[in-house]
């Protein structure tokens, strides 16, 4: 029988010899949420609650060829929308919500579509999902056909399942009080692990528990964000490049108590990033990753970046906030987006979720295009 992907990656798992186990009596922490929560926790889906093991360490990411299905997909989309679907845009340019499909019984051709839908939209809503009741490694099956899975460095996962990225918050009004206490806003910008060679492109996110209002996720239209910059800014951004960095959130995770299962890096990535299958150019900088722009003095760099980030955060004409409701998935793609968590509720209520996050290609650009009424001056 073929590993399963979860037995596959813990075979990757660098653990220390059994020499060094006997020197230093090595024992890793683990911590269990469930452990803290016991048998009679409230969460809906305890097999999701995470783990952070401190022993477990993960070797640098190697290259690989991606092949995004978007490229093969029917523009029809006949095999994801069917007669008994219903579309609505939630914004002209950004966000859409579907229901009447069911994402675990899509064919491969309804997969592809769904990766065309989900980059021409940006980012799309299906409510009424069955992928949180599946097994863990059903749904790792599934996310696994848009790409390579990634491992985050830094995040708890449901135990046996390290290609499962968690965001979890529960019983946190000291936590929010702490957080406002140092911030005027939660409002945090970011695309997925920009700081890898290959960040993440088409990307799964399902809800397990949410409180009964708040904690909605924004996204932002980075390709809309380009498109509104003059022909002039647009002109001059292509040919630069920014670097991305994971250090800041290692060191984070490690003031913190908690884990880096695999060494931090950066990486250089273009400014203006071409959309492998719709062709579009999008801004490739956020705020959670990108730290200065290659072969700028620091005030020229701080000023450009800082331009091009409030940029797109006050954007609310390019941006679509998602309500949660129970067995919502929402698919995005990272690669032309930016998107942050909102946390404004301060009732405790847990807010739970979990992250299927294939990685695409090394982000490209392709030369700039004259607009026509630039050709014309
Ligand atoms: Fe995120």
């Amino acid at each position: 029988m073929a590993p399963s992907i979860a037995e596959a990656s813990s075979s990757e798992i660098v653990l220390p010899v059994k020499a060094d186990l006997e020197k230093t009596s090595y024992k890793p922490k683990i911590r269990r949420v469930i452990d803290e929560e016991g048998k009679n926790t409230t969460a809906s889906y305890p097999n999701y609650l995470p783990v952070w093991d401190h022993g477990e360490k993960y070797p640098a990411l190697e290259p690989f060829a991606h092949v995004d299905h978007g490229k093969d997909a029917d523009p029809s989309l006949k095999d994801l929308l069917t007669a008994d679907s219903r579309i609505q845009k939630l914004t002209p340019t950004i966000g859409s919500e579907v229901t009447g499909v069911q994402l675990s019984k899509l064919t491969p051709e309804g997969k592809d579509q769904l990766a065309l839908l989900v980059a021409q939209r940006k980012v799309v809503a299906f409510r009424d999902q069955d992928f949180a009741d599946l097994p863990i490694h059903e749904a790792l099956e599934f996310g696994g056909y848009f790409g390579r899975h990634h491992i985050h460095p830094t995040s708890g996962s449901p135990e046996g399942f390290p290609e499962i990225h968690l965001v979890h918050r529960n019983n946190n009004a000291w936590e929010l009080d702490e957080y406002l206490a140092g911030k005027n806003s939660s409002v945090s910008w970011h695309s997925d692990v920009t700081y890898e060679q290959q960040p993440p492109g088409t990307t799964f996110l399902y809800i397990l528990d949410s409180p009964e209002v708040g904690g909605d996720t924004v996204f932002v239209n980075q390709v809309e964000a380009y498109n509104r910059l003059s022909p002039a800014v647009k002109e001059r951004l292509h040919g630069l490049k920014a670097v991305h960095s994971g250090f800041e959130q290692a060191e984070f995770s490690l003031k913190r108590g908690s884990v880096v299962r695999r060494e931090p890096v950066q990486n250089v990535h273009p400014i203006v990033r071409t959309h492998p299958v719709t062709g579009e150019k999008a801004l490739f900088v956020n705020a959670g990753f990108t730290r200065s722009i290659v072969g700028l003095k620091k005030e020229e760099s701080d000023a450009l970046l800082g331009f091009l980030l409030n940029h797109v955060g006050r954007g609310i004409d390019y941006q679509a906030r998602i309500r949660w409701a129970p067995k919502t998935v929402v698919v995005w793609d990272n690669r032309v987006t930016a998107h942050s968590a909102i946390v404004d509720w301060v009732t405790g209520e847990r807010r739970h979720l979990a992250r299927i996050t294939p990685q695409a290609e090394r982000p490209y650009e392709t030369p700039y295009v004259p607009e026509k009424e630039d050709i014309k001056n």
